[in-house]
């Protein structure tokens, strides 16, 4: 197992890739506690890994709150004395809009939830982690931040600015022998995928449209980006920091 006696927070826990990932996590050996802003789906995955056989606990968590990521943090430690990984996932999408149609409102949750909830969740989790000296940051971006798509500009900004985040953090990390690693998922079957599309639902028209963009030929699943994080989270990626890992089916290429 790559994870084992590990702890790991992961945001956005209650779906998608996020909930992927924690079950990633838990069958490595981690014990995760699942935040999300939907309670019920946090506790849904935190379910799922105990009837695994795994140890998982649940929150309640809007990581755009300073008090809801410093709560993450202190839980877990309470908890289960270490914070090994935390997995900066949770996001929202935009629905695809010219710019002089985004209502201020929206670019205003984007940016809150998309980058300073990663920017708290790194200023509690790595003063954890520099002190013992051991620790995985990683930031769920997107291939946004490179290959934008028309009518996401404030979507694309926020995961670019978490992008850079990234190789700052990883900068200041290093010396205390902590890593942080961005994920560029390519569109992924979760949710989420439909208000990329402009759609209230994922149809075959969009899927098509959607997968004609990626070289590979297919759109990603969740699990795709949880054994990405799986890979980060290990030692076996033990020289890798700073870096954004697209996971793109060749979209960026
Ligand atoms: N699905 C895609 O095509 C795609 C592509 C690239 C990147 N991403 C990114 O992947 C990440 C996960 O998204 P997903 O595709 O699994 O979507 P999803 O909608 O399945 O999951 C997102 C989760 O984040 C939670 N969330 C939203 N706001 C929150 C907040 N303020 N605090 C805590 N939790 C919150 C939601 O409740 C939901 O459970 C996001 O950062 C997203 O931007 C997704």
């Amino acid at each position: 197992m790559k994870l084992m006696d590990r702890v790991a927070i992961v945001t956005g826990g209650g779906s998608g890739i996020g909930a992927a990932s924690a079950l990633a996590f838990a069958r490595e050996g981690a014990r995760v506690l699942v935040a999300d802003i939907d309670e019920a789906g946090a506790k849904t995955t935190a379910e799922q890994i105990e009837r695994q056989g795994g140890q998982a606990a649940a929150a309640r968590a809007d990581v755009a709150r300073a008090a809801d990521n410093q709560t993450l943090v202190e839980r877990a430690v309470a908890m289960w004395g270490q914070l090994d990984v935390f997995l900066a996932n949770a996001g929202v999408p935009q629905w695809p809009t010219d710019i002089e149609d985004v209502d201020e409102t929206v670019f205003d949750r984007i940016m809150a939830v998309n980058v300073k909830g990663v920017w708290l969740g790194a200023k509690y989790a790595l003063p954890v982690m520099k002190r013992q000296r051991r620790g995985v940051f990683l930031i769920t971006a997107s291939t946004a931040a490179t290959r934008p798509r028309r009518g996401g500009q404030t979507y694309a900004a926020s995961k670019g600015a978490v992008v850079t985040l990234t190789k700052s953090l990883a900068l200041e990390a290093a010396p205390h022998g902590v890593r942080v690693v961005a994920i560029a998922p390519v569109a992924t079957e979760t949710p989420m995928l439909a208000t990329f599309m402009a759609k209230p639902a994922v149809d075959a028209e969009g899927r098509s449209r959607y997968i004609a963009t990626v070289p590979l030929g297919r759109l990603n699943q969740p699990e795709d980006l949880a054994r990405t994080a799986v890979f980060l989270a290990s030692d076996d990626a033990a020289m890798i920091t700073g870096s954004c890992v697209l996971v793109d089916g060749g979209r960026c290429a």
